[in-house]
């Protein structure tokens, strides 16, 4: 298992990064992106032996990159420097609930969305407390929950040849976790973190998740979010 360490020097990203329900698309595409820019990762799953298994075959699509991924529990994931939450929306209260000593003190990153397939479209649900970022903070008092990752596709994140070109919204309950996690988007080459404001932002980011994959349907495209006119920070 990899130590529990937190590093914090300003923005510099933490080293370890583990992820809740790594092994769905999303995590495992996330996971090798994050690898492959440099992070330990600890790709976590209910089974740990299922985590070695996705790690591994993760690792054996880019033998040429040594890749630093490997498999776990989620609750060892949930003991990393910065931690991803990538489980289906219907799950992710229940799951990081019963993590949340864990995850006590740590910044936790929700990618998740809630969304449904209604028809050849897909509609976003809206969570009682607004999002489902809120609706995890809610159960992790003593974490620091952000939103973000939402609106790149697991398809475009896997591919470790193609480079990404994205901005990534961060919405962020205090201000030690919005740059905690805008450190590690950045720490992704292509990626952007663009700060978005507490977690009251958190449900139209993971609502306009459903309008980019209506727009990817209808296009067959791939579309990324970038905002135009954005100075730098200090400019
Ligand atoms: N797919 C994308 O392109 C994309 C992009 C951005 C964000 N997202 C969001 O990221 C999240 C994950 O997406 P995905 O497509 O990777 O999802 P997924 O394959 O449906 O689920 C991810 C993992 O969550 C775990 N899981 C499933 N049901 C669970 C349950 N009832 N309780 C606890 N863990 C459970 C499973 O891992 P184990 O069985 O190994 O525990 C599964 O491999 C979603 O919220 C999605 O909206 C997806």
């Amino acid at each position: 298992m990899l130590p529990a360490r937190t590093v914090w020097k300003g923005k510099e990203m933490a080293t370890t990064v583990g992820m809740i329900g790594g092994t769905g698309p999303a995590g495992r595409a996330l996971a090798a992106r994050l690898a492959a820019s440099g992070a330990e990762v600890l790709l976590g799953s209910r089974s740990a032996a299922r985590g070695e298994e996705v790690a591994a075959e993760v690792r054996g699509r880019w033998p040429d990159r040594s890749l630093t991924l490997s498999g776990a529990s989620n609750d060892e994931a949930a003991r990393a420097g910065i931690v991803v939450l990538a489980t289906p929306f219907d799950a992710a209260a229940e799951t990081v609930a019963a993590l949340a000593d864990a995850l006590a003190g740590r910044v936790v990153v929700s990618m998740v969305n809630a969304l449904s397939r209604v028809g050849g479209e897909l509609h976003a649900l809206v969570p009682a407390l607004g999002s489902v970022a809120a609706t995890v903070q809610s159960v992790l008092p003593r974490s620091e929950v952000t939103a973000a990752f939402q609106h790149l596709p697991a398809k475009h994140l896997a591919a470790l040849d193609r480079e990404l070109r994205a901005d990534v919204l961060v919405c962020a309950s205090t201000a030690r976790a919005a740059d905690a996690t805008g450190a590690l988007v950045e720490s992704v080459p292509g990626l952007r973190a663009v700060h978005a404001g507490s977690l009251a932002s958190a449900g139209p980011v993971e609502a306009l998740t459903a309008v980019l994959v209506n727009v990817n349907i209808r296009y067959r495209s791939h579309v990324a979010v970038r905002l135009e006119g954005l100075r730098a920070e200090g400019a």
